[in-house]
């Protein structure tokens, strides 16, 4: 059995052009994904019905479909409907944005109620109304919490942006597909780009419980 190292070597190139690629859309998703993510999770605990609904909606959808369909429907069938081609960028970036903005609508809504009632009941007696009890006290502290659990969220879409693979997206796991149809090397290459997601996911998993671990010794002084 040989395996070409050398082959893997000269790949490097190309699959970390492609590992940039795959942590540009992860970054872009969860940064956009957080934003949606606060403002449907909100609407998950107002006690306004529509807002409710539509944010029950929202995350239901997004989770309870397979992110492989959500992005046929969007890079494939939303142009049906706009009339206008979508690039595979805005394609993929809309599609794990929203998907993410789900996963992370349930984080926030768990966050929130995670508070204590006291919390709400001194703030109140403070003579705050919701809007601002949720901006200085229950938000500042749910975020705090959940701090964790978006990191987790970061490292599974790291790993799930490589569905957009299939809609030829040159991420990590495409810039392999495409060494592979050149070079017949499909046991080195399909490895090397295993290591190189499972070093990122290394990395941040480390960093989260880094970060973890400060927010303990912090919020213990
Ligand atoms: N693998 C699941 C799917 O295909 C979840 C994908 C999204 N994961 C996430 N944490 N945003 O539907």
């Amino acid at each position: 059995m040989d395996f070409r190292i050398d082959l893997i070597l000269q790949s490097l190139p190309v699959l970390g052009q492609g590992l940039l690629m795959t942590l540009e859309l992860t970054v872009l998703a969860v940064a956009i994904g957080t934003v949606l993510g606060t403002l449907f999770g909100l609407m998950r605990v107002s006690k306004n019905k529509i807002f409710y609904f539509l944010a029950s909606m929202y995350v239901d959808f997004f989770r309870g479909t397979p992110l492989l369909v959500q992005l046929f429907l969007v890079y494939m069938g939303l142009p049906q409907i706009l009339g206008f081609p979508l690039d595979r960028f805005t394609a993929a970036i809309a599609t794990l944005s929203l998907n993410s903005g789900a996963y992370i609508a349930e984080i926030v809504r768990a966050g929130i109620q995670s508070i204590d009632k006291g919390q709400w009941e001194a703030a109140l007696s403070l003579g705050m109304n919701y809007q601002q009890m949720m901006r200085y006290v229950i938000l500042p502290q749910a975020f705090k919490r959940i701090i964790p659990a978006l990191g987790n969220e970061f490292i599974a879409m790291l790993k799930d942006s490589s569905l957009v693979a299939v809609i030829s997206l040159e991420e990590l796991l495409r810039k392999g597909q495409l060494i592979i149809t050149r070079t017949f090397r499909p046991f080195e290459i399909y490895f090397a780009v295993a290591i190189l997601y499972l070093l990122l996911t290394t990395l941040i998993s480390r960093f989260i419980a880094y970060t973890e671990r400060r927010l303990n010794i912090e919020s213990t002084d």
